[in-house]
């Protein structure tokens, strides 16, 4: 075991000076092939570099959420705006006409729910025959370091980065947090980086202070989760900060469909991630084109 005793904290992380692309938009994403890079540019659009993915795999932890009450008639609408739908495989087979051009964020992890105490143990639940049949842009994985069962959640991690290096597929490493962990910028400068580091090609993770500097350390993508329903008008400001800091996406679910018009709450967030509006601009659209 490495000698703990006087770990520093990282001190410089050049936040102005932009990580090198060398012949693909993606951060990080240099050295793949053909076929993951071809999946990342169904993620990130290449003309702006980002992605608005649209998270409604809420229900394999939650069950029917306000929202989600129906797959089949709540996502729809929404799913045309977005450009990843980030889902259990049970809500698209289901729901979700294979008739359309999203891309799709597989969740491929699973085990515990909000019903329990403690939520952090999860295992793969999904194999890669199914993601290569469903034809997924990418497998999302819960991670829950610092928890008791942070090495699990790890393994899983690091069990679906072997399966996608093989198969072309990008695997999605989401930082998640449980009941009792930190939310702090030292806590997701270390989950962030620890789950780059394990090979996730795109990190998801939350808003925070100092964000750039976590974007600076980590050496793929970030998106940005949503977290839970705050005012419209505040959910675009952290679409904003989180852009304007170099984040790559955001991946938004209750701050969408929770939205008092979540058709016109995606379109709003589409603004600020792809066209550039401050969330003001975004917000004033919000407000004319919602329905009263
Ligand atoms: C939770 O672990 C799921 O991945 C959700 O998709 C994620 O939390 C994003 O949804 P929200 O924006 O509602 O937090």
């Amino acid at each position: 075991m490495a000698d703990q005793d006087g770990i520093q904290a990282g001190k410089n992380f050049y936040v102005d000076q932009a990580q090198e692309n060398k012949g693909f938009f993606v951060k990080g994403s240099n050295v793949y092939d053909w076929g993951m890079k071809h999946r990342l540019s169904r993620i990130f659009n290449p003309k702006s570099g980002h992605t608005v993915m649209l998270a409604f795999d809420h229900g394999y932890i939650m069950g029917a959420t306000s929202g989600l009450e129906r797959l089949d008639i709540n996502v729809p609408p929404l799913a045309k705006h977005a450009d990843v739908l980030m889902a259990t495989r049970g809500a698209l087979r289901t729901s979700i006409d294979p008739c359309n051009d999203k891309a799709v964020a597989l969740r491929i992890s699973g085990g515990s729910s909000v019903l329990r105490e403690d939520m952090t143990l999860e295992y793969l639940m999904v194999d890669i025959q199914e993601a290569v049949r469903m034809d997924v842009a990418c497998m999302a994985v819960q991670c829950y370091v610092g928890s008791k069962n942070e090495a699990q959640t790890l393994k899983n991690l690091n069990t679906a980065v072997n399966l996608g290096n093989q198969y072309g597929i990008p695997v999605l490493g989401v930082v998640g947090v449980g009941k009792e962990m930190e939310r702090t910028p030292r806590y997701f400068l270390t989950a962030v980086r620890m789950v780059a580091e394990m090979g996730a090609h795109i990190v998801k993770t939350y808003y925070c202070d100092d964000f750039e500097k976590i974007v600076a350390a980590c050496p793929v993508p970030i998106v940005v989760a949503g977290g839970k329903k705050i005012p419209e008008k505040d959910a675009l400001e952290l679409a904003y900060n989180a852009i304007s800091k170099g984040a790559a996406g955001v991946d938004m679910g209750r701050n969408v469909f929770q939205a008092e018009d979540p058709v016109a709450m995606i379109q709003a967030i589409r603004k600020v991630v792809h066209e550039g509006e401050t969330a003001e601009e975004a917000y004033k659209f919000y407000l004319e084109t919602k329905e009263d």
